[in-house]
């Protein structure tokens, strides 16, 4: 074997053996292991002369993309798996990676072979579970296997569409003597694994268990790495989970997908509105409907506030969903703009069902929660709601208003309360005539200043 040598990735210095902290620049686990075979073959080589094209002559032939049979896997994907390409699907243990890679995976067998390779489970474990959520297929291989080298060789003497590696963090390279789960073994890894499959040609999806312990390294070490990132999210009390494209380099990042886990697997949910406001309770006050986009998809979601007087020197400010320091600002705009004295109050917000939401026309949701909860008086239960606010208190325009307008009415909700600017927008599309005609009866009651929004939501 050959010798290693530690590497600082916070300042660059090397050491003959891995230490706690870098002596060089005083940084904490920041030191990995590299092979410095690699290293001294890559600085010892001379270079050749490489060839440059225009830019205008470069052939682009778009890869035809492969269903995965899982309509919302697609979507998230940006319209199906690309051949070639490297996805990482990360999250926490037991959230279902597992189980979408093989529902996906039967289904990719079909179109040309897929190699699963499973680290954690015996193939029997994964049959059994094959079994109960109908994903058995002849062409689907697996394996139990976590050596790296033995892996890629029987990839590519068997050359399949596909290769599925689940969990990168149970991986290990013979070239390091690093623990499996390590920064090092799983970067290497994952390298090594992405080089083979850009050779070969094949997909490649590497699952990978979201660590809160930073002694094993997450996926984020691989971000960077790979073609797309996926995240699976949603909390271990509800059955629904959010698949998330944080980074697509062929397609639009930001896209969700929403399942459901059921007993026979998961089951993709078309109309995720419906799913997110199927426990809200009506007329209560602190309770509003938020119509807001996840990558090109609308979805309407409950933003709760709970406003309660505090026992702590600092009032409290929490946040289920939403971004915590967003909610801070939003709490100082309502004290100063509105006179509401908040400095007394805890606050708590949360976006019911487990849905995270992250884009700034959540604002007024947000401000007319807190405002409800706090005045005891509630929305009224058919309007829903969206707005950026400003820290003057404006209500400012926010994108995609015609999408989030049509999912409001299509949900049955009679009343939107909305950017002025934006239902201008609304009014000179054709969007307008057409809820005109449909009967829907969805009116849209258009606010410059978030107490015109007081106004019209709680007056
Ligand atoms: P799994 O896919 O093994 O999670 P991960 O690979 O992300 O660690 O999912 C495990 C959980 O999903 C487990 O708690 C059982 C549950 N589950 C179902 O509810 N229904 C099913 O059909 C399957 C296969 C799993
Ligand atoms: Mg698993």
């Amino acid at each position: 074997m050959s010798k290693s040598i530690f590497v600082c990735q916070n300042c660059g210095a090397e050491h003959r053996k891995w230490a706690g902290q870098c002596l060089d620049c005083s940084e904490w686990n920041c030191i990995v292991e590299q092979n410095d075979a690699a290293i001294t073959a890559r600085v010892g080589s001379k270079g050749k002369v490489l060839n440059s094209s225009s830019i205008t002559e470069i052939s682009t032939k778009e890869s035809p993309r492969r269903n995965t049979g899982v309509e919302e896997l697609n979507r998230v994907l940006g319209g199906g798996l690309v051949p070639g390409s490297a996805v990482l699907i990360g999250g926490d243990p037991g959230i279902g990676k597992s189980t979408l890679l093989l529902q996906a995976s039967s289904h990719l067998a079909a179109l040309g072979g897929i190699l699963y390779i499973t680290g954690e489970e015996s193939v029997s474990q994964v049959k059994m579970r094959g079994e109960r959520i109908d994903a058995l297929h002849q062409d689907l291989m697996l394996i139990s296997a976590s050596e790296l080298e033995s892996i890629m060789a029987t990839i590519s003497k068997q050359r399949p569409a596909a290769v599925v590696i689940d969990s990168i963090q149970t991986m290990v390279t013979n070239r390091l003597t690093s623990a499996p789960g390590t920064v090092s073994q799983v970067r290497d890894c994952a390298a090594a694994l992405i080089q083979q499959a850009k050779q070969l040609g094949h997909a490649l999806i590497l699952a990978g268990h979201v660590t809160k312990d930073g002694s094993i390294a997450g996926p984020r070490v691989l971000e960077h790495m790979v073609d797309a990132v996926l995240y699976f999210e949603g909390d271990k009390g509800h059955t629904h989970r959010i698949l998330r494209a944080v980074k697509n380099r062929f397609g639009p990042a930001g896209e969700i997908g929403v399942f459901e886990m059921s007993d026979r697997g998961l089951i993709g949910i078309r109309d995720a509105s419906k799913l997110f406001l199927a426990e809200r309770a009506h007329d209560v006050p602190g309770s509003t409907v938020l119509a807001c986009m996840e990558g090109t998809r609308p979805l309407l979601v409950e933003v709760q506030a709970l406003v309660a007087p505090t026992v702590y020197s600092t009032p409290k400010r929490s946040s289920v969903g939403l971004d915590i320091n967003r909610i801070a600002m939003l709490a100082a705009v309502l004290e100063r703009r509105i006179g509401i004295p908040l400095g007394q109050y805890d606050i708590y917000v949360n976006v019911a069902g487990g849905a995270r939401i992250s884009e700034p026309a959540a604002d007024l949701a947000v401000l007319l929660a807190i405002i409800s909860a706090y005045q005891e008086k509630p929305l009224p239960s058919d309007m829903a709601l969206f707005g950026e606010v400003g820290l003057t208190g404006e209500i400012r325009p926010v994108g995609n208003p015609e999408a989030r307008v049509r999912e409001a009415a299509s949900l049955g909700f009679s009343k939107l309360l909305l950017p002025r600017e934006n239902e201008t927008r609304v009014q000179e599309s054709n969007l307008a005539v057409t809820l005109r005609k449909s009967a829907v009866g969805l009116t849209c009651l258009p606010a410059k200043h978030l107490s015109e929004a007081v106004q019209i939501a709680l007056g």
